[in-house]
């Protein structure tokens, strides 16, 4: 069993598309156990991105990210890595295949509505960036079995 950190970026979140987005996970199977609208704080973003540090999309990124609300999320579920990845698409909606959340949804690569970990280790250590391990919910969905 494995988790995932997702967030709905601020422009997924002005565009009224965490419902859309959250049900897509929902619908894939894998299970939700920790959510909140934040505003983040540049430090949060900053310790998130800190991989991207003197990249020339840095700066726009710290402040796209932090110019609103967005919704952060783990989900959990076996591959949750991987298959969220998939269904988010690539970075560029250009390149994204279609039926992902990406291509259905973004035509820039700056707004792309969400983030979704690279790796296991990467979800590790956002989900320890965002979330406080009390906020994680475990529990037993009466349909885990037929998934
Ligand atoms: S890299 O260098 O390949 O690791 O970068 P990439 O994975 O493509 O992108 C890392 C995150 O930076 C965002 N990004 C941008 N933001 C703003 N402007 C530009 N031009 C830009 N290019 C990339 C991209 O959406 C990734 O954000 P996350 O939240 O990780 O998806």
């Amino acid at each position: 069993m494995e988790r995932t950190y997702l967030m709905v970026k601020p422009d997924g979140v002005q565009r009224g598309l965490i419902g859309e987005i959250v049900g897509r996970f929902e619908r894939k199977g894998l299970k939700l156990v920790g959510a909140k609208l934040l505003n983040v704080p540049l430090e949060t973003a900053e310790l998130h991105y800190a991989e991207h540090r003197g990249k020339d999309f840095y700066d726009p990124l710290l402040t796209f990210i932090t110019s609103g609300p967005v919704f952060a999320m783990v989900w959990e579920g076996d591959h949750a890595v991987e298959l969220a990845r998939l269904m988010i698409g690539k970075t560029n909606a250009l390149e994204a295949a279609p039926g992902t959340i990406r291509s259905d949804f973004a035509i820039h690569t700056r707004f792309n509505l969400i983030h979704g970990s690279d790796s296991a280790a990467s979800a590790e250590r956002e989900i320890g960036i965002w979330f406080k391990p009390e906020e994680l919910v475990s529990y037993e969905k009466s349909i885990d079995s037929w998934i």
